[in-house]
């Protein structure tokens, strides 16, 4: 069937990594094995502003960057592959966390000199709670960095994962002779720029030639350790997110990309059934479904109007179509509806599970919500909150204006650009964020939507904790562990530090804190 043979096809996933291991880099010669650029650099121009072919919001333009993540789609081998980019740099949003409830697989990326970075932390621990799979790329070979068994264990313990290494670094920097690649058994020569030769361990000359080499020598027995005490593979395992395989390479130099890309395809799954509020949905459900996992607003500032990113979960999508918005069972003709490859947009006319399509939303669409063609009236599994970092009081400028302030603040929160907190014993108004650019870009949208100037006052970087009960003895907090409320009225303590929420948890055993992270859909 037609529409079994499209699922199978599809491979949607995200890259992850901490700013500057390589994503870009990474995710330029996926796009070039693909024929979406033709040369390097195409990509990489967006840091200097060549790539700037949107008109999005102002904000964006002034700081060169991407406000939300873009989708890219292309044809390879026999796949169909949907890469979903989340943002890095100052970027970094909410929006990079919802884009992982989309995807069906992850590439984690590691700079082999720096190892496992913060940002990666953040990103990992979302896709364990979301029980994703997870392929690592450790990059930057061709540059001295740890020690590969290091790197491993690093792996192991700061993330809370096993790994299985699919291939092995021969050597590394300027003694970096190429990978050995476990599964075939077949080493593949690092020549730089670029070129790789694929040796054959029955290969006799190569034999003479590689397994002399003292830096092989060396190697051997690290691959003898990996093969007896290292994790057994299991394909089940990767794909519950328990055991993640392991590539190296270089990305700049192109080397051991394909291998690491080829096999990924192979072994990342294709769109499965997904939870709902009757249960599971297959994917090849006759009807068309999907949810709404981000609305950019303000696309084209001179429209105001929004693009809502949609997940399709079942069935197939066809413009035009008729569906359901569940929650309101509203009915809508979805005539516009747009795909995005690389930078452009354009007009889609089908699409398969797997598949982000963008709907023409006017004001009617919220995160999470579900779309579907069908007479069932099912809700895909809503959400998650994910943890703010940032905090900052905000008030009204001129307080005159305080209703159009408020209806903004409503109506943004309930969008998912920003999360709402009040003050436990004064109501005021408290905004958190993931990042510096979420209250970037709630400001600005509070000036031009809605006009209204805000006053920020910084809070800080904070440490959020739930507390399981509805009640607390209010005396136990104070401004440096802040008890706020959040917007479905749970009890929330912003701890100042890692420090200061030990101390309390020391002192306060009966009381239950909740890291959002560590658990799914808390009392949702
Ligand atoms: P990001 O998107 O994750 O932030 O990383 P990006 O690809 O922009 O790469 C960050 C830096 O690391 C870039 O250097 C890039 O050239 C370099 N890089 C990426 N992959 C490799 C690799 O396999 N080996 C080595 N040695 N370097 C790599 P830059 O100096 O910041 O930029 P550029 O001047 O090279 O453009």
């Amino acid at each position: 069937m037609n529409l079994e043979h499209e699922i199978n096809k599809r491979r949607t996933f995200a890259i992850i990594s901490h700013p500057d291991a390589g994503k870009t880099t990474l995710t330029e010669k996926l796009l070039l094995f693909g024929n979406i650029i033709r040369n390097a650099g195409t990509v990489k121009g967006k840091k200097s502003g060549k790539f700037a072919t949107s008109d999005w919001m102002e904000i964006e333009k002034k700081r060169g960057i991407s406000v939300t993540s873009s989708v890219m789609s292309f044809p390879y081998d026999n796949y169909y592959v949907n890469i979903l980019d989340t943002p890095g740099h100052e970027d970094f949003s909410e929006d990079t966390y919802r884009t992982l409830t989309a995807v069906d697989s992850v590439v984690m990326i590691i700079d082999a000199t720096k190892g496992v970075e913060p940002q990666t932390i953040k990103l990992f621990k979302v896709c364990r709670m979301r029980g994703i799979p997870i392929f690592t790329f450790i990059n930057k070979l061709d540059r001295e960095g740890k020690e590969p068994l290091d790197l491993l264990s690093e792996i192991e313990e700061v993330l809370g994962i096993e790994s299985y290494p699919m291939n092995w670094p021969i050597g590394m920097g300027k003694r970096f002779l190429g990978l050995y690649d476990r599964y075939s058994k077949q080493f593949i020569q690092y020549k730089g720029n670029e070129e790789e030769a694929i040796l054959s361990f029955d290969d006799k000359a190569y034999v003479e030639d590689i397994k002399n080499h003292p830096t092989f020598k060396e190697t051997e027995e690290e691959l003898e350790l990996i093969n007896q005490a290292g994790n057994e593979f299991s394909i089940d395992a990767v794909q519950k997110g328990e055991l993640t395989p392991v590539f190296f390479g270089s990305a700049i130099s192109n080397f051991g990309v394909q291998t690491f890309f080829d096999t990924f395809l192979q072994f990342a799954s294709p769109p499965k059934p997904r939870k709902t509020n009757e249960g599971y949905v297959n994917p090849n459900h006759p009807d068309f479904s999907g949810f709404v996992f981000k609305i950019q607003a303000n696309m084209n500032p001179a429209h105001r109007d929004r693009i809502a990113f949609l997940r399709v979960c079942s069935g197939q999508f066809e413009r035009g179509a008729s569906v359901t918005l569940t929650r309101t069972q509203k009915k809508i003709k979805l005539a516009q509806s747009q795909q995005f490859l690389a930078s452009d947009r354009e007009t889609v006319e089908v699409a398969y599970p797997g598949d982000i399509i963008g709907i023409y939303d006017p004001n009617q669409y919220q995160i999470g919500d579900t779309i579907t063609g069908g007479a069932d009236m099912f809700v895909y599994e809503e959400l998650p909150q994910f943890p703010p970092e940032l905090f900052k009081k905000v008030t009204v400028k001129n307080v005159m204006k305080s209703k159009q302030f408020k209806k903004g603040i409503e109506q943004l929160v309930q969008e998912g650009a920003i999360q709402l907190f009040r003050q436990y014993t004064t109501d005021e108004y408290i905004l958190g964020a993931v990042g510096q650019l979420q209250f970037d870009v709630f400001e600005y949208r509070m000036k031009a939507e809605y006009n209204v100037e805000v006053v920020f006052q910084i809070l800080g970087d904070r440490v959020p904790r739930w507390i399981a009960t509805d009640k607390v003895d209010a005396r136990l907090f104070d401004s440096r562990n802040l008890l706020v409320k959040d917007r479905h009225e749970r009890l929330v303590v912003l701890f100042e530090n890692d420090f200061a929420l030990r101390w309390f948890q020391d002192k306060q055993k009966d009381i239950q804190l909740i890291d959002l992270f560590e658990i799914n859909n808390y009392k949702n």
